[in-house]
């Protein structure tokens, strides 16, 4: 395979699980309540996964979803990769599961950014069909964070939620998916983390499922600040202003977040941002592709309409990059 000089998405498709869950039914666990959620997050319902709905069986019907809008079959697609922090075997890979049940061929393999870990996946996708390493490659964001968030802690058992969401990426006339801007900040690596490691919990019998734990306000004021910034070098990147910018798909975290981005930025009235979160929760890996598929669905994003995609967390982890809508 000789290399080729641009890539672009070429589909997108989703899953959500089938389970709405209102504030309503969160609320009594954490001494909380519908407007304190909505005011604090702009969150009013969210999905979680039932025992049949897996990582790995989101994914597969997020994949074909792609696939079927691509036009391809899966065993054109010849590289996996999946984003997550949820699926808890720690071998084998989802992507191998998940290439498995597609027919995929050649490689398959997991990422580990969190909420992040989907821009990751596009930017890897990018270099390899542009290095000629790889010719359609499905990249998956997917979560079934109701698995690992206690229904009982207050900072997070109102945000996390489930969902898949996935692109197949391929080779492009023209431009379509710009440079990425990404990076990882381990000093504040405690600001979000599983509270305690799977080996320690089952060693020392804990009688509780190891969970997320986030401090909630530190991780609002670095995303709210730092990232516009990170956005901005994106859009620069991509050799672009923000004038030219037609949707914003920021990652679903919290309404108030995307609203000071979107000041800090001066990004224009027009441009469409995604607010997916009020009905979907922040499903972390799952959320920005989620959240660019329901607006490709409603018509709110338009093929050939250049879609600016951030996404932070854990880690902490931060990606941003300029994408073509397919
Ligand atoms: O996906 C990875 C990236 N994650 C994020 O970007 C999340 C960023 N953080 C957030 O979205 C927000 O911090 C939250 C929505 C999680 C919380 O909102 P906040 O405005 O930062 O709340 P806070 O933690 O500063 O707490 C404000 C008040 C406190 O009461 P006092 O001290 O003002 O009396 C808390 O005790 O709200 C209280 N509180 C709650 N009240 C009702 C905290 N949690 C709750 C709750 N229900 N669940």
């Amino acid at each position: 395979m000789s290399a080729v000089q641009h890539a672009r998405i070429l589909g997108i498709g989703s899953y959500r699980p089938v389970r709405e869950v209102p504030n309503a039914e969160v609320v009594d666990a954490i001494d909380s309540s519908d407007e304190w959620i909505q005011q604090r997050s702009g969150i009013r319902s969210r999905r979680f996964a039932g025992a049949d709905e897996t990582v790995v069986s989101m994914s597969v019907a997020a994949a074909r979803g792609a696939l079927a809008h691509a036009g391809l079959e899966g065993t054109q697609v010849d590289t996996v990769i999946v984003a997550t922090v949820s699926h808890l075997l720690q071998t084998p890979a989802a992507a191998s599961l998940i290439a498995a049940e597609l027919g995929t061929k050649g490689a398959a393999f997991d990422i580990s950014a969190a909420c992040a870990g989907f821009c990751h996946g596009v930017a890897l996708a990018n270099d390899l069909v542009r290095g000629g390493s790889a010719e359609h490659v499905l990249v998956v964001g997917v979560e079934k964070l109701s698995d690992i968030t206690s229904a009982t802690d207050r900072g997070t058992a109102f945000i996390f939620a489930d969902g898949a969401g996935a692109v197949v990426i391929g080779p492009s006339d023209v431009p379509a998916i710009s440079p990425v801007v990404w990076g990882s900040d381990g000093e504040q690596s405690d600001l979000i983390r599983q509270n305690i490691d799977w080996g320690t919990a089952v060693r020392d019998n804990v009688d509780e499922m190891p969970h997320l734990v986030m401090q909630g306000s530190a991780v609002f004021r670095w995303a709210s600040f730092a990232m516009a910034k990170v956005a901005l070098e994106a859009i620069d990147k991509a050799g672009l202003t923000v004038d030219d910018i037609d949707v914003f798909v920021p990652h679903q975290a919290n309404n108030r977040i995307t609203d000071v981005m979107i000041r800090t930025m001066k990004l224009p009235e027009r441009v469409r941002v995604a607010r997916d979160i009020v009905d979907a929760g922040n499903t972390s890996a799952a959320s920005v592709p989620l959240a660019l598929s329901r607006m490709v669905d409603e018509g709110e994003a338009r093929s050939g309409d250049k879609a600016l995609l951030i996404a932070f967390g854990a880690g902490l982890a931060f990606a941003a990059q300029v994408v073509t809508v397919p």
